[in-house]
């Protein structure tokens, strides 16, 4: 399980791996596609399709289908916000501490999505500046309380919060939040917490859950030895890691590995991938 990656800054990971193995294995959207069809899953061309519709998924289960000001919290390389403005017509705007992907995001398509270079956990915004708010595959980087805390600032009361992530179990034992925190936070800050943490942050904040869907299932199902080691993903992760190997970060049987281990995870009850979405009640 001890696979070594030095500690390193969020910015510095996603700087480096942006262009790289990230954008040819998520396309534009840097997330697993929780989606429950096999097609996603097993042809790894069809990964990006997948973490759009998971990206859908989360957009209408939060009902933010008619246009709003929507800020896009953590937003990748810019493909939420675009999927948001291009396929619902929202006013966006998209933080990062990135600047490597803010310039990658701008580089795809601005589509009048405003991208900002900023913390997600102290917003440089003024009170009630948004409708709603997304935070997709993103929120185990941070410090959940300060994040939840200051959108309820910059979200308007009654406004939403679509929240897509991991969350860690009461079975996660030391070592594999531990490990965890190795391989997929690289900050090493913050990060996993339990589904209990999360509602009992987002209630001390002022967010009242009002959907939930549970994904962890998918994930235990699609995320197996065979669809990782036994098909394309092989060719496909090769191609990805050569490009990707110019950062020198990872290699391709550390990433294999780190997804068997997480789809294990999934099936063992350590580990649950979650959508939920809160109302905020200040
Ligand atoms: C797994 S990626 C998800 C990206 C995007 N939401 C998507 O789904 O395509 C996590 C993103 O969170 C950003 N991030 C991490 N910590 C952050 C922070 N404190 N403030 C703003 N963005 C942060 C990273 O730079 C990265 O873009």
């Amino acid at each position: 399980m001890g696979i070594g990656r030095s500690k390193q800054t969020t910015r510095h990971y996603y700087n480096q791996s942006t262009q790289s193995f990230f954008e040819t294995v998520f396309g534009d959207q840097i997330h697993p596609p929780m989606v429950d069809q096999p097609e996603y899953w097993f042809d790894p061309n069809k990964w990006k399709d997948g973490a759009r519709l998971s990206s859908k998924q989360l957009i209408e289960l939060a009902g933010l289908t008619v246009p709003q000001k929507i800020l896009d919290v953590g937003c990748g390389i810019g493909g939420v916000a675009r999927q948001l403005v291009i396929e619902f017509g929202h006013q966006v705007t998209a933080i990062n501490k990135s600047d490597l992907q803010i310039k990658r995001a701008i580089e795809l398509g601005n589509n009048g999505i405003q991208y900002c270079l900023m913390d997600a956990q102290v917003l440089a915004f003024a009170d009630n500046t948004f409708d709603s708010a997304v935070c997709m595959n993103m929120s185990y980087h941070v410090d959940r309380k300060k994040l939840f805390k200051e959108l309820s600032r910059v979200v308007r009361p009654g406004g939403i919060l679509a929240l897509d992530d991991w969350v860690t179990t009461d079975l996660t034992t030391t070592e594999i939040y531990n490990w965890l925190m190795t391989q997929w936070c690289p900050d090493g800050s913050y990060g996993f917490g339990s589904l209990k943490q999360y509602r009992s942050d987002l209630k001390l904040n002022q967010w009242r859950e009002v959907a939930f869907l549970d994904l962890t299932n998918i994930g235990a199902k699609y995320l197996t030895n065979e669809s990782i080691f036994q098909n394309a993903y092989n060719a496909f992760f090769n191609n990805a890691v050569n490009e990707f190997g110019k950062y020198g970060d990872i290699t391709l049987s550390e990433m294999l590995i780190n997804l068997a281990i997480t789809g294990l995870l999934y099936r063992e009850g350590m580990l649950k991938y979650i959508q939920m979405v809160a109302k905020n009640v200040a």
